[in-house]
């Protein structure tokens, strides 16, 4: 079978996502099932991971039958299964890498274990069946890596080789929305919160920090977000209305400055031909019409709903490791730790 043709069944559950999809030729979606346990964690701020492992299980079969449905197809139509190995929570991971054994044992599958942060880079290759595909990211580039839980520079020079430039030396950005959001008594995640609330406001109104690093191409945001800390606690002590529109403006403002001139530098630098925007953070509308407004580099940021936890992109990653000739056995276990540079 032609490698266009090659179709992965890709299954995600490192965080708060129970997810499914089936991707041909890492690039073409056929399904994208997500089933998000928001709801159920924002009561408590954040995810809590044991009642994220408790729906892992629940969701898991359910999430890949109706992947396959969606796709009008059954496991034997599928050339192989790929699964998040990490990072992540272990406890959620093992729900994911578990099913995804058995399904393979059970079908002869092959099955490939898949980093979590190369498969939001790889999201940049996705497009829907029945869309048309824009041109695929074109080498040596930078990807810019902004999520929940990472911050971070990539050079790639060919797919699946990663050169971590540099990285968050504290909060990552999307932990940054998330604790600003609690702040200011937005709601959980925080990222959409803030953005919501930022329509409103003028992003000029704080001139807050951004932080002087002794790498150019590493991160810090807790300045920033003690900075906001301080200012909302200011208006507290005088029992003013805390302008929650203007700092959440000058907060996103702030972040978008610092993620796109620092990718805009590291692309120069490193004599890349385009640039990656990924992860979670890249949903921000901000941050896209930052890269958007420029024209020096191409830039690839997946579609919205392709930038937060998903399978198809779990899949598009697997397939590279596919064609790449690479095999695994069923023995390998979760790696909640694992870093991207050392997934090539
Ligand atoms: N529109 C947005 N603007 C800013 N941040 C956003 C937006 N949408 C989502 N986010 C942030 O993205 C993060 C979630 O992204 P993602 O799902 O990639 O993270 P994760 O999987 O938890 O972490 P990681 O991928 O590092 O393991 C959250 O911190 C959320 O607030
Ligand atoms: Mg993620």
């Amino acid at each position: 079978m032609k490698q266009a043709h090659l179709r992965v069944l890709g299954i995600e559950s490192s965080c708060d996502e129970t997810a499914a999809a089936i991707v041909e030729g890492g690039r073409v979606i056929h399904s994208n099932v997500v089933a998000s346990q928001i709801d159920l964690h924002a009561q408590y701020g954040g995810v809590y991971p044991e009642l994220a492992s408790r729906e892992h299980v629940r969701a898991i079969y359910p999430t890949v039958e109706a992947a396959l449905k969606n796709a009008y197809m059954n496991l034997s139509e599928i050339d192989a299964i790929a699964v998040t190995q990490g990072p992540g929570l272990a406890g959620s991971l093992v729900i994911g890498v578990n099913a995804a054994k058995a399904m393979a044992l059970a079908s002869g599958k092959p099955l490939i274990p898949v980093n979590h942060l190369e498969a939001h880079i790889y999201a940049a290759w996705l497009h829907k069946a029945g869309s048309k595909p824009g041109p695929e990211p074109k080498f040596p580039l930078i990807a810019l890596l902004v999520s929940g839980g990472h911050t971070e520079l990539v050079l790639m020079s060919d797919h699946l080789q990663y050169q971590s430039l540099g990285s968050t030396l504290d909060d990552a950005a999307g932990e940054a929305f998330d604790k600003v959001a609690r702040l200011l008594n937005l709601s959980y995640p925080g990222g959409p919160a803030i953005q919501a609330a930022a329509l409103d406001g003028n992003p000029e109104a704080y001139k807050f920090p951004i932080a002087r690093l002794d790498s150019p191409w590493d991160f810090s945001f807790s300045g920033l977000k003690t900075a906001v800390m301080r200012q909302v606690d200011a208006y507290k002590d005088f029992a003013t209305d805390v302008p929650v529109a203007d700092i959440a403006a000058s907060f996103q403002a702030t972040v978008v400055e610092t993620l796109f001139s620092k990718t805009m530098a590291a692309a120069e630098t490193h004599k890349a031909r385009e640039i990656i925007v990924a992860g979670g953070v890249s949903a921000n509308r901000a941050l896209r019409d930052a890269f958007r407004g420029q024209n020096k580099f191409k830039v690839h940021i997946p579609h919205v709903s392709l930038c937060t936890d998903n399978a198809a992109m779990i899949a598009a990653a697997g397939f590279r490791h596919l064609v790449n000739g690479e095999s695994y056995g069923l023995d390998f276990d979760v790696l909640p730790n694992w870093p991207l540079s050392t997934s090539a």
